[in-house]
């Protein structure tokens, strides 16, 4: 009989530390983070979301007529099918949490999938694609139902990032604003084996389906201690009010022991590159909206993070100024990171399978033993 391995005294809470598979989509090393190679300044600097939704999935960038076709496939998935509009018209929008909505929204998509039943790579790949566009217009389309507004469709010839701003608010949005919320979609593209792409790996790796593992990482992904951390960070600055209320607010956070939101992070302990980009958008977005004290005020906490606790800002930090000056409704914040995040997770789907083994780990006991079953009549 084979021997069962058993690590008793291995036990890592959180897994940190542990290296769980190999992968080829993104590496952090130190303070660099890179797709496919690529550092995220390049990219930022100079790639746009498909390119990069291309690079994740296909392990180089693509040329000319590639993109063309990734863009106008983008762009028809947007188009919602009858049965999911009917659906996230039936569902209570104005009630939901919306990060409740899309991952009921996303899970149902299976249903009208052409290729539900095909866990192929090509299938895979045509999923993929689908859920991308898809997963666009439902984040723009629950703000609009919840606001008792018709939806708008998309425009082709047009990116990801410029139709959601456009499906989201029905105006189209001018070239600044489409070229930073694109920029925002590069950095959120993926970020190696992080909460939410490591869920979708373990629900892959019972070789359950793309909707499945995409519902499972939706799912995580709207945890404050993830995604869900960019919406915090805006309510905490709109709590503390002003510039002068910030040391006191921290300070008191501090000793109350609780998480100040959009700080401190697993593996970056000398700052995290997306932070440095999205500060400098943040600086220059809230000057535009006459919103300038927001970034003053997360400058600030950001300099006593550093002071009192040696903690760096994350993704999501200076984000939530940059989303809020882009005029997005706060709560929103999170489902955008997963119009983003869709690339990386399905790249990281994509991966899982052709190597996969099933996530399984062991748990070291902790618990009652020895106990007799009482009858229920002598409990
Ligand atoms: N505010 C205050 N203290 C923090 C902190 C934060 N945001 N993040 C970490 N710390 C402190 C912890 O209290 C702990 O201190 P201690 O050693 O004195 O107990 C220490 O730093 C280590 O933190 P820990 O929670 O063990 O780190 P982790 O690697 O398990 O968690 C995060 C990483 C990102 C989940 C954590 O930093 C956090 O909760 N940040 C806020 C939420 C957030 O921004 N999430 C988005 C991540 S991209």
């Amino acid at each position: 009989m084979a021997e069962v391995k058993v690590y008793e005294d291995a036990i890592d809470k959180g897994l940190e530390g542990i290296v769980a598979c190999t992968t080829k989509i993104s590496s952090i090393q130190g303070n660099t983070l890179t797709y496919r190679g690529y550092t995220i300044e390049d990219l930022a600097a100079n790639s746009t979301f498909e390119e990069v939704v291309f690079l994740l999935w296909n392990d180089r960038l693509p040329n000319k007529s590639e993109l063309e076709t990734l863009k106008k496939d983008l762009n028809t998935n947007m188009k919602l099918s009858g049965e999911t509009v009917s659906l996230m018209k039936a569902l209570p929008a104005k009630k939901a949490i919306p990060m409740d909505f899309l991952r009921t929204v996303v899970s149902s998509l299976s249903m009208t999938d052409a290729d539900v039943a095909d866990n192929s790579e090509p299938a895979n790949m045509r999923k993929a694609l689908r859920l991308t566009g898809q997963i666009c217009s439902i984040v723009a389309g629950f703000d609009r139902i919840r606001n008792g507004q018709p939806l708008v469709e998309p425009k082709s010839g047009q990116g990801l990032g410029w139709n959601f701003v456009y499906m989201l608010t029905g105006k189209e949005p001018d070239a600044e604003l489409a070229k930073n919320f694109d920029t925002c979609l590069v950095l959120h593209a993926d970020h190696e084996i992080n909460c939410s792409a490591f869920s979708a790996r373990v629900t892959t790796s019972s070789l359950s389906d793309i909707h499945s593992a995409v519902t499972s990482a939706i799912g995580t992904l709207k945890g404050p201690l993830h995604g869900g951390a960019n919406e915090q960070v805006l309510r905490m600055l709109q709590k503390i009010g002003d510039l002068e209320a910030c040391e006191e607010f921290i300070t008191q956070a501090l000793a109350d022991k609780a998480k100040v939101m959009g700080i401190g992070h697993r593996v970056y302990k000398d700052g995290d590159p997306r932070a440095k980009i999205l500060r400098q958008m943040s600086d220059k977005l809230t000057a535009k909206v006459g919103k300038h004290v927001l970034y003053e005020m997360s400058a600030k906490i950001d300099d006593i993070m550093q002071e009192k606790k040696g903690l760096m800002p994350n993704v999501d930090f200076y984000s939530a100024t940059v989303y809020h000056s882009m005029g997005f409704p706060t709560d929103i914040f999170t489902p955008i990171f997963a119009v983003s995040r869709i690339a990386g997770w399905c790249a990281h789907i994509m991966e899982q399978y052709p190597n996969n083994r099933i996530y399984r780990p062991r748990g070291k006991y902790a618990g009652k033993t020895g106990q007799k079953f009482t009858p229920l009549a002598s409990r």
